[in-house]
């Protein structure tokens, strides 16, 4: 699986999706540049997901907010002061690592060793394995799952707080080592905020300290009032926005999993106090059936509810994907309560409650939020896409199975020959679509070598100009995912192909 994960990772570079940032000085770390065909598939991601929730919903606008923000509006939010990590460093490698992360993957070994387990068991035991009574049975198993909801217990004990020399402990206790070095020198395990900050203006007073948004959903909390009075939104209703984010992560090679600057599509969902545990469950089921649209499978997605809430939160929840590294978030669905109107409330002095015109009551909203990565959507759809396919002739190709939707090339014309007229008809064949489709022109290469291209980058269409088309105006559809070819005629092109492809 590991291995499939760098095929995916080259394959992103080999064909125009993903570059590391500032490749030519050897990169900067967990930043990345979306290439010619990654920016088509990000922009249709966001096609997709803006039409689904703002076009079909009639209570939910956009908004499109600024990076920059007012610095005391993430002391209000609680980001100053608490969107930190707790890092530890070790003194023989001089790396730094997120301590809960070191202790997650610790959790996560004593998981493995449990699952190696009732692998051997069912081997020995063949078709009479019973799994549930051998998992309550097993001493071995027992003995594992029992130190492993130990350290559980005590890790999320720890991270309330968080209180830091309780990780350490945990650390020293289960005797973790520095995965590249191998060595327990450990240091102290401190606070370090995830925000960037920048300074503005360069008046006599100095500058001031701003922050670039660890989320998009403060530019929502803060404008919620401008929009609902100028939009006359009655609650419950809904603001949408797309925007960068910036967290100074600590990573290590997790591609476009986790970046210090990646893109968020969040929606803030205002209702009344009271209500927001009925809006909740709604929204999962809302969220979870558009992840369930692009027909991957719904055994690749599963809910993980939280126990452990943020300070914000009454409920939350994560919305996780089968990538090749395990189960993984790529959505968060978060009831916020009304703390962070409040919060803005208290801190810049203004009320912005709502008020009822039905009831003629005044109040401070609840908040439902969902909140995606595009980055991470990105990633699992690369993931659940790219097929290296066993032909019957031997040979393998790699296709991107990507939904058709989502393609960054709609359609490929190529002239079978570079001669006799069949470039001039296949250019007159690609003016006529490209309104409609982003197209490819192709004439270089053996056709063969050709289609393969556009399987390589997920094109779902190519088409095929011939001599049979200079006398009938008919044309070879050949379908990306089973490799077969129709005669059809150039005037039905673009109603087959508009309606396969239309978000
Ligand atoms: N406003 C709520 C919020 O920001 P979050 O769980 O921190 O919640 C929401 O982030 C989503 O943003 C995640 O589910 C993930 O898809 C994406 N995300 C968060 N941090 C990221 C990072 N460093 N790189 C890429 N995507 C990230």
């Amino acid at each position: 699986q590991e291995d499939v994960f760098k095929k995916i990772v080259s394959h992103c570079k080999e064909y125009g999706f993903v570059f590391p940032s500032s490749d030519i000085y050897d990169g900067l770390g967990a930043v990345y540049d979306y290439g010619q065909n990654g920016v088509e598939l990000k922009n249709n991601i966001k096609e997709y997901w803006w039409k689904s929730m703002v076009l079909l919903h009639e209570n939910i606008v956009g908004i499109d907010s600024a990076i920059f923000m007012h610095p005391t509006i993430w002391k209000a939010s609680g980001h100053v002061d608490a969107f930190n990590d707790p890092l530890i460093d070790n003194r023989d490698s001089k790396k730094r690592y997120r301590a809960d992360v070191l202790i997650e993957d610790q959790i996560a070994k004593y998981d493995e060793k449990i699952e190696k387990e009732v692998v051997k068991a069912r081997k020995r035991f063949g078709e009479s394995f019973d799994e549930a009574q051998y998992m309550a049975t097993s001493p071995r198993v027992l003995e594992t799952k029992q130190k492993r909801d130990a350290l559980h217990e005590r890790y999320a004990a720890a991270m309330q707080g968080p209180d830091l020399e309780a990780l350490k402990q945990i650390i020293v206790d289960e005797e973790i080592v520095d995965p590249i070095s191998g060595t327990k020198n450990w240091t102290d395990v401190r606070q370090f905020n995830l925000m960037f900050s920048t300074e503005m203006g360069a008046s006599a007073d100095g500058a001031m300290k701003v922050y670039l948004r660890p989320e998009t959903a403060q530019g929502i909390f803060v404008n919620y009032l401008n929009v609902q009075k100028t939009g006359r939104m009655k609650i419950p209703f809904g603001i949408a926005q797309i925007g960068k984010a910036f967290r100074n992560e600590i990573v290590a090679r997790q591609f476009i999993f986790r970046m210090r600057e990646f893109e968020q599509m969040e929606m803030q969902f205002f209702v009344k106090p009271g209500t927001e545990l009925d809006w909740f469950p709604k929204w999962k089921q809302t969220r979870m059936a558009w992840h369930q649209a692009l027909g991957f499978g719904a055994e690749n997605y599963r809910f993980h509810d939280h126990d452990k809430l943020a300070h914000y939160a009454n409920a939350a929840t994560d919305i996780e994907f089968r990538m090749p590294f395990g189960f993984k978030e790529v959505e968060g669905i978060h009831s916020r309560t009304n703390f962070d109107l409040s919060q803005h409330e208290k801190f810049s002095g203004k009320s912005i409650k709502y008020f009822d015109p039905q009831t003629n009551e005044s109040y401070t909203p609840y908040v439902i939020e969902t909140s995606i990565g595009v980055d991470r959507m990105f990633l699992s759809i690369m993931c659940h896409s790219f097929e290296e396919e066993k032909l019957e002739n031997g040979e393998t190709r790699t296709v991107l199975k990507l939904p058709a939707a989502l393609a960054p090339v709609k359609l490929a014309v190529m002239p079978l020959v570079k001669k006799d007229g069949l470039p001039e008809k296949a250019r007159e064949i690609i003016d006529n679509l490209r309104f409609h489709f982003n197209c490819q022109y192709d004439e270089k290469d053996t056709i063969g070598k050709r289609y393969r291209r556009q399987d390589a980058i997920g094109t779902p269409y190519c088409v095929t100009v011939d001599y049979d088309t200079l006398k009938d105006n008919t044309v070879t559809l050949r379908f990306r995912d089973t490799m077969e070819q129709e005669r059809v005629d150039i005037a039905r092109l673009n109603s087959i192909i508009e309606d396969k492809v239309s978000i």
